[in-house]
Parts: C-alpha cells; sequence; structure tokens
C-alpha cells in the first residue's frame, strides 16, 4: 500500500483545515502496516495556477509544512516534501500532456468553477491542474489517495490518464502506471464559524472570531468559544433536535470530532444543559488538544534551518521514489537520453 496526497498551502491555518485533510493524514500514517508507506506534499506547484504572491507563496509553504509536523506528521515515518523541490512532477506532467485529451479537462467542475466567467482570462495552468495532480500520484505508484469528496474528479482523471498510457504505450505485462483508488472520508468533518454556523470556518472571514486558529493561545480559544455565536436553547439529547441549529450542531460537531466520538454521546452527557455549561468544556476541550500542537508549530515556524532539512530530506527520499517510473515514462513514449 503507498498513499500519496497533496494539500495546497494556505497561510492563517485554523481548526478546520486541523480537522479535516491534516488529521486524517496523521490517522492514516500512524495505522500504516510495515512495508507501507505515505508520501505528504505540499502543492506549491499548484499554487501558481491562481493570480498569487510570491512572497506569501513562500512564507505559506513553509508555514504548512511546520503545521503538518505540528499536527503529527512525522517526517521519519512519512515522506513530507514539497512538490517544487522534486522536479519529477513537473517532468512527467508534460509527458501526461500527451495523454490527457482536452475534452476530459473540460469538464472538471474546478476548473469551471475557479475560472467562472472569465474563461478566456485563466491561465493555462488551471486547465491542466488536474494532470499535473495525475503526476504528482502516478510519478510513486499510489495504490490510495485519502481525498476530500470535491477531488473525486481529479482522482477518475488520474486513472483515465494512467489506463490510456498503459494502453497506448506499453506492453500488456508491463504497464507503467499503477491505477490509484480514491480514499475519500466518510464524514469529512464540516467545521463552520463560530459567528455563522451555515458558514465555512474560513482563514479569509473578515473577523478573526469567526475562526479558532492553530496559533491562538489558551485565553484567546476560551474567548472565542465564549463569545461564539448560539441560541438560547439547551442543548437537546438527541440528534435530532439540533435541525436547523447549526449553531448548536457546530459546536456539537467540533466536541465530537475532538474528543474522538459521536455527536450523539456529545449529547448524551451535554442534553439538557445550556451552553453556559457546554461552552467552557467545549474550550477547555480544545485548549487541551490544540495546546500541544500550537507549541509544536510556534517552534518549528521560528527554527526555519530545521523546516529546511526536513522538506530537503523529504524531497530527496521522493526523488528516488519517483525516479524508475519517470524513467520508464520517458522510454515507453520513444525520448532519447542517453543511456
Ligand atoms: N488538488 C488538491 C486539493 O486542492 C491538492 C492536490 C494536489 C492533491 N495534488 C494532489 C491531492 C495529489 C491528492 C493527490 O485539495
Amino acid at each position: 500500500m503507498r498513499i500519496v496526497s497533496g494539500i495546497q498551502p494556505t497561510g492563517n491555518l485554523h481548526l478546520g483545515n486541523y480537522l479535516g485533510a491534516i488529521r486524517n493524514w496523521v490517522q492514516m500514517q500512524d495505522a500504516m502496516a510495515e512495508g507501507s508507506q505515505c508520501l505528504f506534499f505540499l502543492a506549491d506547484l499548484h499554487a501558481i495556477s491562481m493570480p498569487h504572491v510570491p512572497a506569501q507563496l513562500h512564507a505559506a509553504t513553509l508555514e504548512m509544512a511546520a503545521a503538518l509536523v505540528a499536527c503529527g506528521i512525522d517526517p521519519e515515518r512519512s515522506i513530507l516534501f514539497n512538490q517544487a523541490q522534486v522536479p519529477a512532477h513537473a517532468e512527467l506532467q508534460w509527458l501526461l500532456n500527451g495523454t490527457a485529451r482536452m475534452g476530459w479537462l473540460s469538464r472538471m467542475t474546478q476548473f469551471k468553477d475557479k475560472s467562472g466567467k472569465n474563461r478566456e482570462g485563466a491561465s493555462v495552468a488551471l486547465f491542466t491542474y488536474p494532470v499535473l495532480q495525475a503526476a504528482d500520484v502516478l510519478l510513486y505508484q499510489a495504490t490510495h489517495v485519502p481525498v476530500g469528496e470535491d477531488q473525486k474528479q481529479h482522482l477518475e482523471l488520474a486513472r483515465d490518464v494512467a489506463q490510456k498510457f498503459n494502453n497506448d504505450f506499453c506492453a500488456e505485462d508491463a504497464p507503467v502506471f499503477t491505477l490509484p483508488e480514491p480514499i475519500i472520508p466518510p464524514e469529512a468533518a464540516r467545521i463552520m464559524s463560530l459567528r455563522d454556523g451555515t458558514a465555512k470556518m474560513s482563514k479569509s472571514d473578515p473577523s478573526d472570531m469567526a475562526r479558532i486558529n492553530l496559533t491562538d493561545d489558551a485565553d484567546t480559544i476560551m474567548q472565542k468559544v465564549r463569545k461564539a455565536r448560539t441560541d438560547p436553547e439547551p442543548l437537546p439529547s438527541e440528534l435530532a433536535g439540533l435541525e436547523g441549529r447549526p449553531e448548536a450542531a457546530n459546536l456539537v460537531g467540533i466536541y465530537a470530532v475532538m474528543a474522538g466520538t459521536g455527536r450523539e454521546a456529545v449529547l448524551r452527557d451535554f442534553g439538557g444543559q445550556g451552553f453556559g455549561a457546554f461552552k467552557p468544556a467545549l474550550g477547555e476541550l480544545l485548549v487541551a488538544k490544540l495546546a500541544p500542537i500550537n507549541q509544536r508549530f510556534t517552534e518549528l515556524k521560528a527554527d526555519r534551518e530545521a523546516l529546511d532539512a526536513i522538506l530537503a530530506r523529504g524531497a530527496l527520499r521522493a526523488h528516488e521514489i519517483a525516479r524508475p517510473t519517470l524513467n520508464a515514462a520517458y522510454k515507453a513514449l520513444g525520448l532519447v537520453r542517453g543511456r
């Protein structure tokens, strides 16, 4: 089993990022059997498909690397790197551009969403984004790729590209690429804003009170939870009672994932109690779970040397795994590169 996944570097990491992809990766890493392997990378090459500020991308890449380690990605057990340090990603993308079809890419909903009404003005990189994503996983013979529901279509494209390449350029008994399976978490925790239970917790929310940042200290966390928007009713004892109460549902959901239980169990304990009792309990739970992450994150962010070393070593290990597949792809296409 070889698990490969990427995440775009964004600044301002918050609880929503942690409880989304990152925690899921840590759980997979921790469950890996002998002989299996996880590769996790920062998709910095993908980030240039949209308008961006170079200095911010640089800072966000380092910050995200620090966050992944702080949250539990162990750079010894997993291979952690950023795409820009492994040129094989960009190389394989070009090779796969000969296999991917215009029609396939035109059907990608993310391209349609992100280009919006301005298709003519979208970058070519935004259009071929899914081909780079295919290269990301095919390069390592990934067997499994954990992604959110929104990335399922890109994974299917990666399988189509692999299949067509194998068909067109390889002997039947010697395919170059493995077809990867997506792993989509069953109930991807959707963490909502603390100010509005119908909007996603977001780094771009103008109110900092709407989110819990990985850099928030204990006092700030307690204060944000205390001030979180709620309704005046006590908590229900049954799940059905959360319907139509998005803020209450969000806080109960956060408690459940942080405690590692179900929402039913949380309601069993807190049903009938008001937010005056529930909020301090939630705040304390968040502080207890986030304090070690916060501490490690702050230390690592300040230790540029350690971060550089982690990413350089990860890139080296990734390159080792990628090399035979990249060579095989060049060869299958009839590209001459000396001997
Ligand atoms: N496109 C993914 C996202 O936005 C990030 C990504 C890039 C990725 N390359 C990948 C995810 C390869 C899985 C595998 O979430």
